[in-house]
C-alpha cells in the first residue's frame, strides 16, 4: 500500500529486549533506509532498567517494560497493546525470557528469535562458552521462527563465521553480533514479504 506522497507505507513491527540493545539498534538503522519495508513502532522489555529501552526513548518510539508471566491477564496486556498499534511481526531481540505459550500460540507464526549460535547446536545460554570448550571450527547466528520449544522453530536465516586458534568467548560474541546485526534486519523484511 502507498502513502498519498507516493511513498510505501511501512509494515509495524514491536522488538521485544532485556538489555543492551545492540540488535535493536541495528533494526531501526536499516528501518531508516528507503528499501526497508518495516518501522520499529514498539518497544517492550522484561527488564524496567534495559539498556535499549532508553535507546527507543532517545528514538522516540513507543516503549514500555513489562514482567512477562505464565499470568493471562499480563499477556492479554502484551497482546491488546500488539494489536492496537497495529503490529504485524513480534521480533525478540536478545530477549532473555521465554514466552508463555499461550502468547505464542496467541501471535501464532508471528514471533521470530535471533540466537547467538547455528541452531540446531547449541540451543540455551552461554553459547559461546561451549562453542570453544567443544572446539568447532566454526559458530555463527540463527533466525528462527518462535515455537513453544526452546531455540526450535523453523530457520529463517543463518549465517556461519570462522573461529580462530587465539578466539575466545569475547572475542566470538564480538564476530557473531557483527553479523547478527546484518541478517536480523534481512529476515525481518523476509518474513514481512510473506505474512
Ligand atoms: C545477542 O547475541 C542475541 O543473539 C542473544 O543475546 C544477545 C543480545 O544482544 N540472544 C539470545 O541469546 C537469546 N537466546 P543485544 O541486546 O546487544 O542485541
Amino acid at each position: 500500500m502507498k502513502k498519498s506522497d507516493g511513498k510505501k507505507i511501512k509494515d509495524k513491527i514491536a522488538v521485544f529486549i532485556s538489555g543492551r540493545g545492540s540488535n535493536l539498534r541495528s533494526i531501526i538503522k536499516y528501518s531508516n533506509k528507503k528499501k526497508s519495508s518495516y518501522k520499529v513502532e514498539l518497544v517492550i522489555s522484561n527488564k524496567k532498567n534495559a539498556k535499549g529501552l532508553l535507546l527507543a526513548k532517545k528514538k522516540a518510539i513507543k516503549n514500555c517494560s513489562i514482567d512477562f508471566t505464565e499470568s493471562k491477564k499480563l499477556t492479554d496486556i502484551v497482546l491488546n497493546l500488539l494489536k492496537k498499534n497495529h503490529i504485524k511481526l513480534v521480533c525478540l531481540a536478545g530477549f532473555m525470557k521465554i514466552l508463555p505459550v499461550y502468547f505464542i500460540k496467541s501471535f501464532k507464526g508471528k514471533i521470530i528469535n535471533i540466537h547467538p549460535s547455528l541452531l540446531p547446536k547449541y540451543k540455551g545460554l552461554n553459547t559461546h562458552k561451549r562453542v570453544i570448550n567443544n572446539s568447532e571450527k566454526f559458530t555463527g547466528c540463527t533466525v528462527h521462527f518462535v515455537n513453544k520449544f526452546l531455540d526450535s522453530g523453523k530457520i529463517i536465516i543463518q549465517k556461519k563465521v570462522r573461529i580462530k586458534k587465539d578466539d575466545n568467548p569475547k572475542s566470538i560474541e564480538k564476530k557473531v553480533l557483527k553479523i547478527e546485526h546484518k541478517i536480523y534486519p534481512q529476515a525481518i523484511c523476509e518474513v514481512l514479504s510473506t505474512l
